[in-house]
């Protein structure tokens, strides 16, 4: 018996296999209902009282050789199955191929997160109005050329229904639901009846400012417009405001920065002058308050506009404002990584 238990210790020992089945037969063979092993198992009952505590032993050694074999040899063909088919389960993971934000969202971001930081809150409204709030209660004359059927895009006629020509329309729809104190933005998308070429289209995206309280001064804006220019293009931008007409402020400005490319110093972008255009402001034109029931005598404001197009353009050194609706993954790439 002892002999048999020897015998089988040498089988497990030298077993060898190159395929998953043939050792998936040696494990029925020896450990199997019917296997070897098992029988001397069965047949323990037999072996005399003396002889029970060597054989038990044995046997036991015997069983952990076999069960030791089975899995090592299983293992070892499982991941030569791997690599020949080609698989490396260690490789690192391949790339996902992750998308980007888009040049657009990540400036409008940047610029929503300035001013609400500022403690602006974020405003929107819808891209079909009517004449009343992209026009009328922002003081636009009745014979204003913005009005005009070649600027606006015009879906009915009297009443005049319309896509939005700029985002003050969103101006207007917050003095008719909030009280002031008022501190808000509002970005969104816009249309004119443009030509599209490299400085212009007929679908853009424009953010709108407005803030209105007791006191608010024009000192309060130019440094509200310092913060946020130096911000976004730097802390050593400065600005400079040249005095402007816009229908709903008085007095009106437009406000250059300093290049950020050539640090005024003077290059094509900024056609050697040292200054970028960057948007429109006032103080809101009390017509415009009243208007929107707002008590001029008792509040004053101020207001700004500017487009992210041309903003995003100036801070990326942008040449065709084209680039931005064409989805060339190869334009688009180039903003992986900011947010
Ligand atoms: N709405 C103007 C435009 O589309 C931009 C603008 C200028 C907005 C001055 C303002 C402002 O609020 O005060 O060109």
């Amino acid at each position: 018996m002892l002999n048999k238990i020897d015998n089988l210790l040498k089988e497990t020992e030298g077993f060898l296999a190159d395929k998953i089945d043939d050792v998936e037969n040696f494990r029925i063979s020896m450990l199997g209902k019917k296997g070897k092993i098992t029988s001397l198992f069965n047949e323990f009952k037999n072996v005399p009282n003396e002889q029970k505590r060597e054989f038990g032993q044995k046997i036991n050694q015997l069983k952990t050789k076999a069960l030791d074999k089975v899995n090592e040899l299983k293992s070892k063909l499982e991941s030569d199955i791997e690599f020949s088919s080609g698989m490396d389960l260690t490789a690192p993971a391949a790339n996902l191929n992750l998308g980007s934000r888009h040049p657009l969202s990540i400036v409008r971001n940047e610029i929503i997160e300035i001013f609400t930081r500022l403690g602006f809150t974020v405003s929107e409204g819808p891209e079909i109005e009517d004449d009343w709030h992209v026009f009328s209660a922002l003081n636009f004359p009745e014979e204003h050329p913005a009005r005009d059927m070649q600027d606006t895009f015009f879906i009915e006629k009297n009443p005049d229904i319309l896509l939005r020509t700029h985002t003050s329309s969103v101006q207007t729809r917050v003095m008719e639901s909030q009280e002031p104190p008022i501190r808000t933005i509002s970005p969104g998308r816009v249309f004119r009846n443009e030509a599209i070429s490299a400085r212009a289209h007929c679908i853009f995206h424009q953010i709108e400012g407005l803030y209105i309280d007791k006191d608010v001064s024009f000192a309060d804006l130019k440094q509200t417009l310092l913060y946020f220019a130096q911000e976004l293009f730097g802390h050593e931008t400065k600005i400079r405001l040249r005095p402007s007409y816009f229908p709903f402020t008085e007095p009106s400005a437009e406000v250059d920065v300093t290049c950020s490319l050539c640090g005024g110093k003077g290059c094509n972008v900024c056609k050697y002058t040292g200054w970028l255009e960057i948007l429109g402001c006032g103080m809101v034109d009390p017509n415009v308050l009243d208007s929107n029931n707002i008590d001029s005598k008792k509040y004053t404001g101020f207001a700004f506009g500017m487009g992210i197009e041309r903003i995003t353009m100036l801070k990326y050194g942008i040449k065709d404002l084209r680039l931005f609706f064409e989805s060339d993954v190869r334009f688009l790439k180039q903003f992986k990584g900011s947010y």
